[in-house]
């Protein structure tokens, strides 16, 4: 089985209001007028995933999070059945930040994953070791323990993407070396595969911190990089889509 089309996927986490519309508009408008050879999602805050999605023809809309179960006594959260209603396609899950902030156990991230399939969404799962991990050496037994534990045999034949988010990396401006990237992506590949056999190949593996439009093609070139989750950078257009337009 080929490796999926690149995808290029913005997370807005809590930033993005009025200013955020303009923005969205400068990039839909870019990427109507020439289309990029890869798929572009932006993930902004779930209250703007209904005005974004109405817009939305050359860029997909996700989320950032969902609940794991479709509807209930759930103050604050929103599942994914109300981010797919909103007009949402993926939904990142997973993220370092969610993680470490809100408590977020490899159990949780499993189940919201399996929840995201239930509401059709498509799942963009976030692995990546701290500073301490990596320089005790522990790098791909953190990353291959999280993959193990956060994606749902139900995963088998759907449509999903693992992001590789060192969380030293996430919004600092350091990166890995292309050949620490490269090392982590393999061994992600050589983990899909062992689960879910040829089907494995298929998943595209973002990389994600950092990532901004002077290190973008080198990265997104690099062995089984297969797309970029962007933060700081996917919110002001002119960057994002010079990051897109390296891929
Ligand atoms: P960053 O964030 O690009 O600002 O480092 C990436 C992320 O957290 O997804």
């Amino acid at each position: 089985m080929k490796q999926s089309v690149k995808l290029i996927a913005g997370n807005w986490k809590m930033n993005g209001e009025a200013g955020g519309l303009a923005e969205f508009a400068a990039l839909e408008g870019d990427l109507e007028t020439t289309p990029a050879p890869v798929r572009v999602a932006v993930c902004p805050p779930a209250t703007l995933v209904d005005r974004l999605a109405r817009t939305a023809r050359a860029v997909e809309i996700g989320g950032q999070d969902c609940h794991a179960e479709a509807s209930g006594a759930f103050t604050g959260s929103v599942s994914g059945e109300l981010l797919a209603e909103a007009g949402a396609r993926l939904v990142i899950l997973g993220h370092s930040e969610r993680r470490a902030g809100c408590g977020e156990t490899d159990a949780i991230v499993r189940a919201k994953v399996e929840g995201a399939l239930r509401a059709g969404l498509e799942p963009i799962i976030c692995v990546g070791e701290t500073l301490e991990q990596r320089q005790a050496g522990q790098t791909l037994d953190v990353v291959l323990g999280q993959l193990t534990g956060s994606l749902p045999d139900a995963l088998a034949g759907t449509v999903f993407a693992v992001a590789y988010e060192p969380v030293w990396a996430i919004g600092t401006g350091l990166t890995p070396t292309l050949d620490e990237i490269e090392a982590v992506h393999r061994a992600i590949r050589d983990g899909l595969v062992s689960r879910f056999g040829d089907a494995g190949r298929a998943p595209p593996i973002l990389y994600g911190g950092s990532v901004k439009p002077s290190n973008a093609a080198e990265i997104l070139h690099a062995d089984e990089v297969g797309g970029a989750l962007v933060g700081g950078a996917s919110l002001k257009a002119a960057d994002f889509l010079a990051i897109i337009r390296a891929a």
